[in-house]
């Protein structure tokens, strides 16, 4: 690994670019102004592209007709870091130990992005060219539905036309084993709040006399799943496509302990989940609903006696093909409307949505992503999984610019993505670069 790569890495890592908080827009586009230097700097041209929320990076190389032309997309942007307390080194200021680098972003999404910047870097500094056009999309609000980049891939369709995306925002099912993912999952969210009283009341003057929200809401809550951790919204499943046998044979087979390694790297004490099915099985290609959020009444040191006047909730669904979006939210409001405890009221708002994704491995893409895959992992036959995450553009790039997306990951289980010490390994960071010189190369063809 050059020094000057690392450097660049934690110059990178060091703007907390955190997509969903307010105060934060000014780091996010700092950091969107430092890609757009460093993929100048490298001989592309590039610019920011202002939207409506944060801006999309977007450079190119000198496009030559003949070629093929491919799109590699990632995202600048972050999750927040909290809860603060639990990282052992500041989220902010990037450590390296035992050959892993530590802070908020180095896995998810810039280490696995800079891979493919460094890339192309070493292959323009070696053959004054690369091998295919390329275009590079780097979005501000993927962490927050990339509510914008639709709009930005329609406004720019023509200049946009491409063969192929290549994205490396996904995992390996174990460090050191090339992985193709040919599916995600889709998700989608709402908000509930739950008000009784206009205000907070005395629960000695007025408990038993009206109902108490946070009561009311956790009634709510737990009917949304019977025992057996299968979703009791009604029509929740009609749409579900059933697992292919080769599927769940091919998953079965995968060099992972996908139960055991959920247990050590999680420590819960117990995996739980729909009956029927396989770890992997549920986690890849069942859709779930999940409480994100919660929130009502008196949290601090001590007893108030106080009955609160709102009670909150965050939920999001994920969703798997070829349930929508739209009719979820939908069957999940009817569901709660309907099972809303007497005495109070409900408010819902729409949160943001993006759909499933899956293609075909066997592609000739995906066939191409395969050889690359072996040739970046010393000849190791590559894993063909799906996944349980979201990155909600991928559905678009199909109906907007009509073309199938790669999924080329490097997150280990271990990545701590989204959560405190999220870290990614050097080895990868370099199994990256590797990666991008190998699949530009094979989709060249
Ligand atoms: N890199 C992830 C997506 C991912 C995670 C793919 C795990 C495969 C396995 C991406 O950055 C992400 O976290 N997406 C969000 C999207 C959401 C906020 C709309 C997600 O999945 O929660
Ligand atoms: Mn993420």
């Amino acid at each position: 690994m050059r020094a000057s790569h690392l450097e660049e890495y934690y110059q990178f890592l060091r703007f907390p670019s955190i997509s969903t908080d307010p105060d934060s827009a000014d780091k996010v586009a700092e950091c969107a102004h430092w890609l757009v230097e460093k993929l100048t700097a490298i001989g592309l041209e590039a610019k920011l592209m202002p939207t409506p929320g944060h801006p999309v990076v977007w450079a190119k190389n000198k496009h030559q007709p003949g070629r093929k032309t491919v799109m590699i997309y990632g995202h600048y942007d972050v999750q927040p870091p909290d809860p603060l307390e639990l990282w052992d080194s500041p989220p902010f200021d990037p450590v390296l130990k035992d050959g892993y680098v530590f802070a908020r972003g180095s896995t998810d999404n810039k280490g696995q992005i800079l891979a493919h910047i460094f890339g192309v870097q070493e292959t323009i500094e070696k053959d004054g060219d690369l091998p295919v056009n390329l275009h590079f999309v780097i979005e501000g609000e993927e962490e927050i539905g990339s509510g914008n980049l639709g709009n930005f891939l329609t406004q720019n369709l023509d200049a946009l036309k491409c063969d192929v995306v290549v994205v490396s925002d996904t995992g390996m099912v174990a460090k050191g084993t090339p992985t193709l993912s040919y599916g995600l999952r889709g998700v989608t969210a709402l908000e509930i709040k739950i008000t009784s009283a206009k205000m907070d009341l005395h629960s000695g003057m007025f408990g038993g006399a009206v109902a108490n929200p946070i009561t009311a809401l956790a009634q709510l809550l737990a009917t949304l799943h019977d025992k057996n951790g299968h979703v009791a919204i009604e029509g929740f499943y009609d749409k579900v496509k059933p697992l292919e046998d080769w599927e769940r044979k091919a998953w079965r087979e995968l060099p992972l302990d996908g139960d055991k390694e959920i247990l050590d790297e999680t420590g819960s004490p117990a995996l739980f989940g729909e009956e029927g099915y396989s770890t992997l099985e549920r986690l890849w290609a069942r859709p779930t609903a999940e409480i994100n959020g919660i929130g009502g009444g008196y949290q601090g040191a001590g007893t108030k006696t106080v009955i609160a006047s709102h009670a909150m909730a965050k939920l999001t669904f994920r969703l798997v093909p070829n349930q929508l979006g739209e009719d979820i939210l939908e069957l999940a409001k009817a569901h709660l409307r309907k099972h809303l405890p007497p005495g109070v009221t409900m408010e819902i708002t729409d949160g943001h949505s993006g759909p499933w994704y899956l293609t075909d491995p066997h592609s000739g893409v995906g066939q191409a992503a395969q050889r690359a895959l072996r040739e970046a992992f010393d000849g190791k036959e590559p894993a063909l999984i799906r996944e349980g995450g979201s990155i909600p553009i991928t559905s678009q790039f199909r109906t907007i610019l009509g073309v199938e997306t790669l999924l080329l990951g490097l997150a280990l289980a271990d990545c701590r993505a989204h959560s405190p010490n999220e870290n990614f390994p050097l080895e990868n960071l370099d199994a990256g670069i590797r990666l991008n010189k190998a699949i530009l190369k094979e989709l060249a063809q």
